[in-house]
């Protein structure tokens, strides 16, 4: 296949940033998709409502004039979040999620969530009122080796929360592991799981590949192989509760390339393009339309997109740096191909 249309897609899962670094990334994720979940973690993180409503004017006033693109909003949990604030979320109509960072567990997470059991009555409003939580899955117990934090943090807290809450919609974000497949396969249909492209084409052996490589280290970090191959099985299953999240997150290259470097993989430029190298490794590119465009929607009971994309099979070649703001950026891929080509009209 070397040319491939498909509806639309979204993406369940985006950090924007805000600033002058909100408006150079934002016109990369407006051209491919129509919709996104914007991650909450700013600094300060956006906890209520009105920070809500006034981040998304400012993501609308970012967008080039020519976009179509809706910005899914959601609330950055701390355990001072109330059964109030859920419900003002949901009355809002432009919140769509709550997202659990455990404290500590990645970039700008400080003020999550230290103890899960405090929220269990903000968990209660948000089942009642049916409004989804989006969970960064991994413990931040040191003592818990880093490649197995996702599978602890299931058994430990996950598992617990949704016997506990039964008709809460649950969305892991993205997932890393067998754990977290296995999670979503076996659960109820409340249950669903996003995957990004970077754990999609990278195993753990990118992080250290001639030696140290900050660009390929995000949390979740990257896994082994067999963890890889699982989600690509996942991914391409038609499985309608695994969904596209690219979790792309700008972090300048001083940030990245330093003694104590940042998580966080910028892929918004290709996207949709590092998605169909995936899918095509596998021959499965008749499946990356339900995964991208349709399973999404679904879950979060919105319309699927009208409009479509098309992709070409070209080769090009990413920049070696972009710019986030005034600073430097090294995006997924610098300097090397991607298969992928969004068709220009
Ligand atoms: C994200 C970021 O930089 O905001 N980083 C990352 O490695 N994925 C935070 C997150 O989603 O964990
Ligand atoms: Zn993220």
């Amino acid at each position: 296949m070397h040319r491939l249309t498909i509806t639309r897609p979204d993406d369940w899962h985006l950090h924007l940033r805000d600033g002058d670094v909100l408006g150079s990334v934002l016109p990369d994720t407006a051209r491919r998709f129509r919709r996104a979940i914007i991650m909450p973690n700013l600094k300060p993180p956006v906890t209520t409502v009105e920070a809500a409503a006034e981040y998304r004017e400012r993501i609308l006033a970012a967008l080039p004039e020519e976009a179509d693109f809706e910005p899914l909003m959601t609330l950055y949990l701390t355990e001072a979040t109330t059964p109030g604030m859920i419900e003002a979320a949901k009355a809002s109509g432009f919140i769509h999620g709550v997202k659990l960072y455990p404290a500590g567990a990645t970039t700008n997470a400080a003020s999550g969530v230290a103890d899960i059991r405090r929220c269990y009555p903000v968990f209660e409003a948000m089942q009642r009122v049916d409004l989804p939580l989006l969970v960064h899955g991994e413990v931040t117990d040191p003592e818990v080796d880093i490649f197995d934090r996702e599978a602890v943090f299931i058994e430990r807290h996950l598992q617990p929360l949704i016997r506990e809450f039964p008709e809460l919609r649950v969305v892991l974000e993205h997932t890393t592991t067998e754990s977290g497949v296995e999670f979503v396969e076996s659960g109820p249909e409340n249950i669903a799981a996003t995957i990004t492209p970077q754990h999609l084409l990278y195993n753990r052996n990118a992080l250290f590949a001639g030696g140290i490589r900050p660009h390929h280290y995000c949390l979740p970090v990257l896994k082994r192989e067999r963890h890889r191959q699982t989600l690509l099985r996942a991914a391409t299953s038609g499985h309608p509760r695994f969904f596209l999240g690219t979790d792309s997150a700008p972090h300048p290259r001083h940030a990245k390339e330093s003694a104590c470097g940042c998580a966080g993989i910028y892929s918004a430029h290709a996207a949709i393009e590092f998605y169909a190298e995936a899918f095509a490794s596998v021959d499965a590119l008749d499946k990356l339309e339900a995964f991208a465009s349709f399973h999404g929607p679904d879950f979060y009971r919105l319309p699927r997109n009208t409009d479509s994309i098309t992709l070409e099979r070209v080769d090009w070649t990413v920049p070696e740096a972009v710019l986030f703001g005034h600073d430097p950026g090294v995006p997924l891929r610098a300097g090397e191909t991607v298969a992928w080509q969004l068709a220009r009209y």
